[in-house]
């Protein structure tokens, strides 16, 4: 059997500080009920002024690393996925890699927003069994409420996401059994771009930072979230398919389903689409809203520590967001 890519310790961390519905009601033209009942989100984690993504990372990466019981200096790589950096650049996995200070080794920065940790979950993986690292840190973490929109023309986006961070720690198997990543499938569509996305600041505008885009609100994150709900209803059950395919699963075989944190409703949908009973599905959102990259590692965290994912279950995970992009990863735990 060659060898797999195995989780040997799994952490998270969100900031202190809850904002609940009945906080963002007292900021724009919106009500507790519209946000339960169109996104099963009651409350979310904001950070607090100078806390930056690589500080949750940080938290959520020595967690992670306790649980794995591992020296911080033997790890030789970090993989960290995020759609807001602390700088335009350098990207955080650098940050990481000084503050836990792990020496020189190399730090790679994903950028598939909602699918980040799907796809650095995957190029780690490839990493380990090509035998290139033999330890890696993969981190995904993110402050968004600093620039969302909390006036009443930006309450589409702002009330749905939240500010956190998840780590795994991946090795080789060092046994002759099943455990570890069985696949992962990784798709995206480009021609969505514009459908989810943070249009300004970019580098192809000269200058690049014009106060007009500030006075039109260009920096702020949109999307079509009706676009984006269908086409994440139907991506997430297609890439868990291929998974199964691939790994001559049935869906009977999936213990427990991890879906991307974007909204109740979708995970809902995606459950019902692949016919999962709804109690395998790991659902969060009513309290950490939307954490984009970290939106899985939190919920893989918490179903691990809750006792709901253990040795030998078939985990699923599936994502979809921004690009569009979508994937999915098999897991024997
Ligand atoms: N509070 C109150 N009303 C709001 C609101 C808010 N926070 N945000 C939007 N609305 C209003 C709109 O202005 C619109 O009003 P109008 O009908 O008078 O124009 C109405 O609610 C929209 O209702 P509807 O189209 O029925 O909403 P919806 O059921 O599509 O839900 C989303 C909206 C954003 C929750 C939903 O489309 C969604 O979750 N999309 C996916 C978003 C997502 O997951 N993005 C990240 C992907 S990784």
């Amino acid at each position: 059997m060659t060898t797999r890519t195995i989780i040997t310790g799994t952490g998270h961390y969100v900031p202190p500080r809850i904002v609940t519905n009945h906080d963002l009601e007292k900021l724009m033209d919106t009500t507790d009920q519209w946000i339960r009942e169109r996104s099963g989100i009651l409350e979310r984690h904001h950070v607090d002024a100078g806390v930056g993504t690589s500080d949750l990372a940080v938290e959520a990466a020595r967690r992670a690393i306790a649980e794995a019981q591992i020296y911080p200096a033997t790890i030789d790589f970090v993989v960290a996925a995020t759609l807001s950096p602390d700088h335009y650049f350098p990207g955080i996995g650098v940050l990481v890699q000084a503050k836990l200070g792990l020496g020189t080794i190399g730090a790679l920065d994903v950028r598939d927003q909602c699918s980040g940790f799907i796809y650095a979950l995957s190029a780690a993986d490839q990493y380990i069994r090509a035998g290139t690292y033999k330890r890696i840190l993969l981190v995904a973490a993110e402050v968004q409420s600093t620039n969302l929109d909390f006036s009443d023309q930006g309450r589409d986006m702002s009330v749905l996401f939240g500010d956190g961070a998840g780590a795994v720690i991946l090795e080789p198997n060092p046994n002759e059994d099943d455990r570890g990543i069985l696949s992962t499938h990784l798709y995206a569509d480009g021609n969505f771009v514009s459908q989810l996305w943070m249009e300004k600041p970019c580098p192809k505008d000269n200058p690049t930072f014009q106060r007009s885009f500030f006075d039109e609100g260009r920096f702020f994150p949109k999307m079509d979230g009706r676009t984006v709900f269908v086409n994440a209803c139907q991506r997430m059950p297609e890439a868990v398919r291929a998974g199964l395919v691939q790994n001559g699963l049935a869906i009977e075989d999936v213990d427990v389903l991890i879906p991307h944190q974007a909204n109740d409703r979708i995970s809902l949908m995606v459950a019902k689409g692949l016919k999962i009973p709804v109690e395998k599905v790991i659902r969060n959102i009513d309290r950490m809203g939307n954490t984009t990259a970290a939106s899985i590692p939190i919920a893989l965290d918490e179903a691990v520590k809750a006792g709901r994912i253990r040795r030998g279950s078939l985990v699923a995970l599936t994502a979809f967001g921004s690009g569009f992009t979508w994937g999915s990863a098999f897991i024997r735990w």
